[in-house]
């Protein structure tokens, strides 16, 4: 069952008082309890993206399509803000790529936590309380009491991006969005955090969209894929589609430029991603194709499928 879809949505952000188009012709689905996540380089419009669900947008944004979500046999029109109201931050909710900028630097963390609990004027002082605690427990913490009396500014960089963790998961929300949630953190932790995810979203039965570049942790933790280049997803599918078939030239090479990361010669994918004020006619990956026709620099590709459920946006894989 589909819980969210996007349907031909575009975007443009203002620069220097001109629409620039960012996000173009966004079309996705994602089903219920899955893993989702969003791999491509970085300024292709990944965060935006993820932003743009919750309608977190720039000021001075111009938008189209459409944006639905289904909770309980009910359908929020994301994009008008009397059903968003009802679903930011409950349930849906956001982990921000930064978890220092998106915490209360002057309220300690108890103090936030008991501001999301849900009816949190009628609670008493001691329920409110032991929410606190159990979010904090549940994310990991094993002493939450010393937590709970902190400022954000004294937890180590692992701790914070645990604690905005237990931000964006206290009102229980049926889709959790991560935006790069690992960058900030070393190896280990990076580990750590993505199992305690993991875990929660099979506790909680959460459906997970998430943002990596890390393309291990992408197909080690995913069901589906959504490949993203210059504000297109231009690939789509499980992660046995994306990984064992990448299908889509740019996917290719993401794939073959993360691979030789691992080896002695390093090779990164040919020549830079264009500018989005100064796009290419067509396709917009034309320029670093060493597939393209000549069609492919006067005409954009429509999605195609390459199997069922396996989508790609390119000629050269038409029928
Ligand atoms: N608030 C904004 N105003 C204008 N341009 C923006 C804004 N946020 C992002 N952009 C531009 O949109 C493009 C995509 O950005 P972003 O979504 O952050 O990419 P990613 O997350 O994939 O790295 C970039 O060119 C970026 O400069
Ligand atoms: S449409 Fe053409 S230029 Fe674009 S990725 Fe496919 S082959 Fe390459
Ligand atoms: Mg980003």
């Amino acid at each position: 069952m589909n819980v969210l879809q996007l349907k031909r949505f575009n975007l443009s952000v203002n620069v220097n008082e001109y629409p620039v188009k960012i996000l173009d012709d966004i079309t996705l689905s994602i089903n219920k309890g899955k893993i989702n996540t969003i791999i491509g380089e970085s300024g292709c419009g990944k965060s935006l993206l993820c932003k743009s669900i919750l309608k977190l947008l720039p000021v001075d944004s111009e938008y189209s399509g459409a944006i639905l979500f289904n909770h309980h046999d009910k359908e929020y029109n994301l994009l008008a803000d009397i059903d968003l109201q009802q679903v930011r931050g409950k349930i849906v909710s956001l982990l921000f790529q930064n978890p220092s900028s998106s915490l209360n630097p002057v309220l300690k963390c108890g103090s936030q936590i008991i501001d999301i609990l849900p009816h949190n004027k009628k609670a008493s002082k001691s329920s409110k309380i032991e929410f606190a605690l159990d979010l904090l427990n549940e994310v990991s913490f094993q002493n939450p009491m010393e937590i709970f009396h902190k400022y954000p500014h004294e937890l180590s960089g692992g701790e914070k991006q645990r604690f905005a963790l237990a931000l964006a998961i206290g009102c229980k929300p049926s889709l959790l969005i991560a935006d790069e949630p690992l960058s900030s953190l070393d190896i280990d932790l990076k580990h750590n955090f993505i199992e305690l995810i993991y875990k929660l979203k099979k506790i909680r039965k959460m459906t997970l969209l998430w943002v990596t570049h890390d393309l291990d942790f992408a197909q080690k933790f995913s069901d589906n894929v959504f490949v993203m280049y210059c504000g297109n997803i231009v690939e789509s599918g499980t992660v046995q589609d994306v990984f064992e078939n990448p299908s889509h030239p740019y996917t290719q090479a993401l794939l073959n430029s993360f691979q030789s990361l691992k080896k002695d010669r390093p090779e990164s994918i040919r020549g830079n991603i264009s500018s989005f004020q100064n796009l290419p006619k067509g396709c917009n990956f034309y320029p670093r194709c060493d597939y393209k026709k000549s069609i492919c620099t006067d005409t954009s590709p429509e999605y195609s499928e390459v199997s069922h459920g396996h989508i790609v946006k390119c000629y050269v894989q038409e029928k």
